[in-house]
């Protein structure tokens, strides 16, 4: 059995990871439901997979210098969205951590010579990028152990793919089957005006991505990120995409994707795309 149950790029912006958005459906803009909806069937495929744990790469969750790994063993807090305390306000959650497996990813990195560090607090903030999909969408009953790692900004793309790696590797040594999630956009041009969609040549190089990505052509889509995260202004420059790339790489097996939707947010472009194993049963 693949110790990745599966691999998920996830949208995060507060126009679709509001409680309403998600369970009322209620979107101020026609243009945003195809990207709720794939949100909807995103979570389904993840929880039909059952993983023993989400490793979780989020955009808004940032270090500078040191890449943080949060083995919390419970994460429990109230949100409130710096950004956007007017869409997300008080999201009270409460889910385990699995600290193991953070100090195993954390050991890993040193002995390849990151800088990086274990975080262990009940007080450390997680952010909407994490949160959100989690609570909204991926797992609403808030069972499955969470490990956040930070999108750090001294880590080049080649850093990031690297940590994609590892992670891997260390599902495998640690005998979980873990779903990663990838929490972020691809082209990132923002303008006011949250149903704006991306320039027309953004969007067409965003859809050359994830068609290289459902494709299997993760090699190429290495190679291209350098241009590609530069040409759309990719959120915090494609970091996010490079790690999820090398968890693709690293398990060395092919898998099916489903490209659940794409969709607007005040410019930037934004996917729901899931990563099963080609061989993966549903428990
Ligand atoms: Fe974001």
């Amino acid at each position: 059995m693949s110790e990745l149950a599966g691999v998920y790029l996830a949208a995060h912006t507060p126009r679709y990871c509001t409680r309403a958005a998600a369970f009322e459906g209620m979107l101020a803009h026609p243009d945003f439901g195809p990207l709720r909806d794939g949100l909807v069937e995103q979570g389904h495929h993840l929880r039909a997979r059952k993983p023993d744990v989400i490793v979780i790469n989020s955009c808004h969750l940032v270090s500078t210098f040191s890449t943080l790994v949060d083995g919390t063993a419970r994460h429990r807090g109230t949100l409130t969205a710096q950004e956007a305390p007017d869409l997300i306000a008080g999201v009270e959650f409460d889910f385990p951590g699995d600290r193991d497996l953070a100090s195993a990813l954390v050991a890993r990195g040193k002995s390849e010579g990151h800088l990086c560090g274990l975080v262990d607090d009940v007080h450390y903030p997680l952010d909407y990028g994490t949160v959100m999909p989690l609570v909204c969408y991926l797992d609403p009953a808030q069972s499955i152990p969470v490990v956040p790692i930070s999108v750090t900004l001294m880590n080049d793309l080649e850093e990031c793919f690297r940590w994609g790696r590892y992670i891997v590797r260390t599902l495998r040594e640690s005998g979980r089957r873990g779903a990663f999630v990838a929490s972020g956009a691809l082209s990132h041009r923002l303008v006011r005006g949250p149903e704006k969609w991306p320039l027309p040549e953004d969007r067409e190089r965003d859809a050359r991505f994830a068609s290289l990505l459902a494709l299997g052509e993760y090699e190429a889509a290495r190679e291209w990120l350098p241009e590609f995260a530069d040409a759309v202004s990719a959120e915090m420059g494609g970091r996010h995409l490079a790690m999820m790339v090398g968890v693709l790489e690293e398990a060395g097996f092919a898998f099916d994707a489903t490209v659940h939707a794409y969709g607007p947010s005040s410019g930037s472009g934004n996917y729901a795309i899931s990563f099963a194993p080609s061989d993966s049963m549903i428990l």
